[in-house]
């Protein structure tokens, strides 16, 4: 049987997407009609991204599953037309962009890398960095892309200490969770990663009491969401020294207006959401999955829990 899939995502990224969930739909064996347009009661799956024009749920009464294209979640979890299951994009490629994109700016810092891309002004000023073993790093979130983050890290050799709500047991890292475990994991973090997911418990999470608790002149790297930083605390933060740099990926408001502070500000680097990028090929075998799971009666994989909001 022929099932009918919904493509509903900014037009942009049919042109990337057409082909490979054709490809990976076809080799899952599944025979399916992938187009951008049905009438709603003939839908059987929609691919989806949240910045897309179908908001309304209701009218997808066939539906199946509504598989997210994107990580985040935050601005579909809450949308009460939406009765089906949700799942979240877990993805090979998401997930070796962010640990790419987090190694890389950890050792930024770890071995103070700006003061000789800056320069040093003929002065031979020789500052040697602790090893990784001694660089403490704390990675807030310990899902599919803090924990591959945490491994990487340990791997390479830093004193890592992963937090998240529920316990966890990851090799090579101290993994703590609920409210204790996060103020012990805030006190060491000379290196704070935030892979977190923008729910009603995370957001600000990062205050500024928070801040205070972090070891002086710490630095904050935020792929995760911007909301979960206090902005206001955050640049009190930078300008009184306790927190020495953040580099931010993620705000309130996307693209970050041209006005906002952290542009300007000599402690602040901003990316604009780059961090990590679903992959169309590897994204789409993960969709197929998802689809031939539920025509088959398997459950589906990567499933949001409603009630906790990722
Ligand atoms: N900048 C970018 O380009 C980019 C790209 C992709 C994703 N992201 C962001 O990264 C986030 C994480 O993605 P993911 O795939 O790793 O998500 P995930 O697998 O759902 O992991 C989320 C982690 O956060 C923890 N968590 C959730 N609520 C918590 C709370 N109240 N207290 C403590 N820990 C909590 C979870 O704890 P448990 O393990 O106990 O459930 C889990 O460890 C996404 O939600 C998205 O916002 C950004």
């Amino acid at each position: 049987m022929t099932v009918n899939i919904l493509f509903a995502a900014k037009p942009a990224s049919w042109a990337a997407y057409e082909t490979p969930l054709k490809t990976a739909l076809h080799e899952a064996g599944v025979s399916a009609d992938l187009r951008r347009d049905f009438a709603p009661a003939e839908v059987d799956y929609i691919v989806y991204a949240p910045d897309s024009t179908v908001q309304d749920f209701t009218p997808y009464t066939r539906c199946k599953a509504v598989l997210n294209l994107w990580a985040g979640v935050e601005n579909v979890v809450g949308n009460t037309t939406l009765t089906q299951p949700l799942a979240r994009m877990v993805d090979h490629g998401l997930t070796q962009g962010m640990l790419e994109w987090v190694t890389g700016r950890v050792l930024r810092h770890h071995l103070g890398m700006d003061a000789h891309i800056h320069g040093l002004q003929g002065r031979w000023d020789k500052h040697v960095p602790p090893l990784a073993e001694d660089r403490p790093v704390t990675i807030l979130g310990m899902g599919a892309l803090g924990s591959a983050c945490a491994r990487a890290l340990a791997g390479l050799g830093f004193d890592v200490t992963g937090w998240s709500r529920s316990a966890h047991d990851v090799e090579g890292v101290r993994c703590l969770h609920g409210d204790a475990g996060l103020a012990q994991a805030l006190s060491t973090a000379e290196i704070a990663v935030l892979l977190l997911p923008l729910t009603a418990a995370t957001q600000n999470l990062l205050n500024a009491d928070r801040l205070a608790q972090m070891p002086r002149g710490a630095v904050i790297l935020n792929p995760g969401r911007g909301a979960l930083i206090d902005d206001d605390a955050l640049l009190a933060a930078l300008d009184s020294g306790q927190i020495g740099h953040a580099t931010l990926d993620v705000f309130r408001v996307e693209p970050l207006p041209g006005d906002h502070p952290f542009w300007a500000h000599p402690s602040v680097t901003v990316t604009p959401h780059l961090a990590s990028e679903t992959r169309p090929t590897s994204a789409s075998r993960v969709i197929a999955e998802n689809v031939r799971r539920g025509e088959a009666g398997e459950p589906f994989v990567h499933l949001v829990d409603r009630k906790l909001g990722y």
